[in-house]
């Protein structure tokens, strides 16, 4: 098929793009450069062996992205372009709401424009807000505490209109800490000073690039203190697509109403100081760090129930987080 990846030269989008690649289907990426770099296309194509094709622009713009996909013969679309930091989207609302509500619009009506109406969505684990149970499956209360997740799940409430009312095939996949690398370690997570994740913050400091790891809150419910959260890999996140795209088309018990939310996780949690321990196993590189104040909205647990995802898409997490830390921290040291 012909895959439409928005925001594409991204973490997850370009990690996606290979394995889709791999498995010869043609990939087409949409993407602005807001939190990308144009070098990616050239490391994409030198990981993958047909070529991706990448056009600069913004899916704010209807009718460039109106004329991408008519001009390539889009078949289906995953829909990952967004900003995604939680705590700029606190002070900065109406651009995140911008971005990523009124972008996941301009990109409905581009597809209307062309009559297709497959689309998979790039969600997050933060539409669920304060957790009220561990695991966390698909069912859990939505009551997300920023601008960024409230962007994710009022997208989501679009996309599933579409299924109902309209004659759209949605499918919505809620990430939830996603880290690692390509195998080949020459595309990553290019982690820059906005990046809020722990894994990115962790190699910057074994890099040298800060003194301490600054660790928010050690008075959590959990056994250490510290905050545990459910690491993904990136490369099962992708699969999870792949996976998600076969359910969609060759499946006959794809339900788009019931059965179009899937939680990617391992069902397992890591807290900062187990994965500070692990890092250091891996890399043999010491790991400084301070205990500071817990961050506004912070919470102790954070855990996916990942069953649904095994049951219909015959998902699960294959990759070991010692996998992830290794590939994740080579791909840092030598690129970023
Ligand atoms: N990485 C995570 O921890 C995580 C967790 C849960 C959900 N997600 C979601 O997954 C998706 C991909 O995340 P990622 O980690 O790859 O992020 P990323 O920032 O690395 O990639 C997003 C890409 O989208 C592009 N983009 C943003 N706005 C755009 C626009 N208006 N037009 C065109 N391109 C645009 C950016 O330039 C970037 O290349 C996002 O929707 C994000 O919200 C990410």
């Amino acid at each position: 098929m012909n895959v439409l990846l928005t925001g594409g030269l991204g973490f997850i989008g370009g990690h996606t793009a290979i394995s889709l690649s791999r498995i010869g289907h043609s990939v087409y990426i949409y993407d602005s450069l807001i939190n990308s770099d144009k070098t990616s296309i050239e490391i994409l194509n030198q990981i993958c062996d047909n070529e991706i094709f990448c056009q600069i622009g913004d899916i704010l713009d209807t009718k460039s992205l109106t004329r991408f996909i008519e001009s390539n013969k889009i078949d289906t679309v995953i829909h990952f372009a967004a900003l995604k930091s939680p705590f700029e989207s606190i002070s900065n609302p109406s651009i995140y709401f911008n971005n990523n509500i009124s972008g996941t619009i301009s990109l409905i009506r581009a597809m209307e424009n062309n009559k297709i109406n497959s689309l998979i969505f790039s969600s997050s684990a933060s539409v669920y807000g304060p957790p009220e149970y561990n695991p966390m499956d698909e069912k859990h209360p939505e009551n997300p505490i920023n601008p960024y997740g409230k962007s994710k799940l009022l997208s989501e409430k679009i996309l599933k209109d579409l299924a109902k009312f309209q004659d759209w095939k949605i499918i919505i996949l809620r990430y939830f800490n996603p880290i690692g690398a390509h195998k080949s370690r020459i595309f990553g997570e290019f982690a820059n000073e906005k990046s809020n994740n722990l894994l990115p913050y962790l190699y910057r400091v074994a890099k040298g690039d800060f003194e301490f790891l600054s660790i928010y809150g050690n008075n959590f419910d959990t056994g250490d203190g510290t905050g545990i959260r459910d690491y993904i890999d990136v490369m099962d996140v992708a699969d999870g697509h792949i996976k998600s795209l076969e359910y969609m088309f060759n499946n006959d018990n794809y339900k788009k109403d019931n059965a179009s939310i899937f939680n990617l996780g391992t069902g397992t949690g890591v807290s900062v100081l187990e994965m500070i321990e692990l890092f250091e196993q891996v890399t043999g590189i010491e790991i400084k760090y301070k205990f500071e104040d817990r961050r506004q909205g912070d919470v102790g647990i954070c855990i996916a129930d990942p069953s649904k995802a095994m049951e219909y898409l015959n998902w699960k997490s294959k990759i070991t987080t010692e996998e992830s830390i290794n590939n994740g921290w080579n791909f840092f040291k030598n690129n970023c």
